[in-house]
């Protein structure tokens, strides 16, 4: 009986409701800066933590690093595992990849890892990102260019793909395409002052 043509007609037509719920919930949402939420692919993800890990500087355990529009939680989750020591806040503003991301840190947790993860739910533009030893984002330009201004001197902000416009890295990832993948800057150091344009006299 659960064969017959028109229980699976139902079926069809339940599993398309929820799917087109979902789709439309989606792109309900505020496209911010229209960054969509593209997972980061290993190849950017390892070019990443080896960034976070070339300028972490040894701070106080619990030190927190932002991964400011986390998506699915992909990212977040690697650097968690990466850093044991810092307490890793994945920050997303749209409702299914935030609720991906919190499902799988229940996963994680579970499993007895990342218990130094949390994600909140929030457009990171609303929070103070102040104290933090090191922020990360796979975001667009555009919506990269505040940034700096809003974190604290000496943090390390690493950024996936796209570099933060006005200032100069402290060195950049390269994967064996030669595409740059991360974007290493230190808030507050001399390379990032050369960056700024000349004071008019
Ligand atoms: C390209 S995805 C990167 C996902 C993840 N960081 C990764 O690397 O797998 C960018 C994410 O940033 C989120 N986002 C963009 N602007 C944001 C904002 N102001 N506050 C919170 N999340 C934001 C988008 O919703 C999207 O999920």
């Amino acid at each position: 009986m659960l064969l017959d043509p028109c229980f699976l007609a139902l079926y069809a037509g339940l599993a398309l409701g929820v799917l087109g719920t979902v789709v439309a919930l989606e792109a309900a949402q505020p496209y911010i800066g229209r960054v969509p939420p593209i997972p980061s692919v290993p190849r950017v993800r390892r070019a990443v933590l080896g960034a976070l890990r070339r300028h972490w500087c040894s701070t106080p355990a619990g030190a927190r690093v932002w991964e400011l529009g986390s998506g699915w939680g992909g990212l977040a989750l690697a650097i968690a595992r990466d850093f044991p020591e810092a307490h890793v806040v994945g920050v997303e503003c749209r409702t299914l990849p935030y609720w991906v991301s919190r499902a799988r840190l229940i996963l994680a947790h579970a499993l007895g890892r990342c218990r130094n993860l949390s994600f909140i739910r929030e457009d990171f533009r609303a929070l103070e990102l102040a104290p933090c030893a090191a922020a990360v984002g796979f975001l667009l330009p555009d919506v990269l260019r505040g940034l700096p201004g809003r974190l604290p001197k000496g943090c390390v902000l690493v950024s996936a793909v796209f570099p933060v416009p006005g200032l100069v890295p402290l060195d950049t990832h390269t994967g064996p395409t030669l595409r740059t993948y991360a974007y290493a800057y230190r808030i507050g150091s001399p390379l990032e002052q050369a960056a700024q344009p000349p004071v008019p006299v």
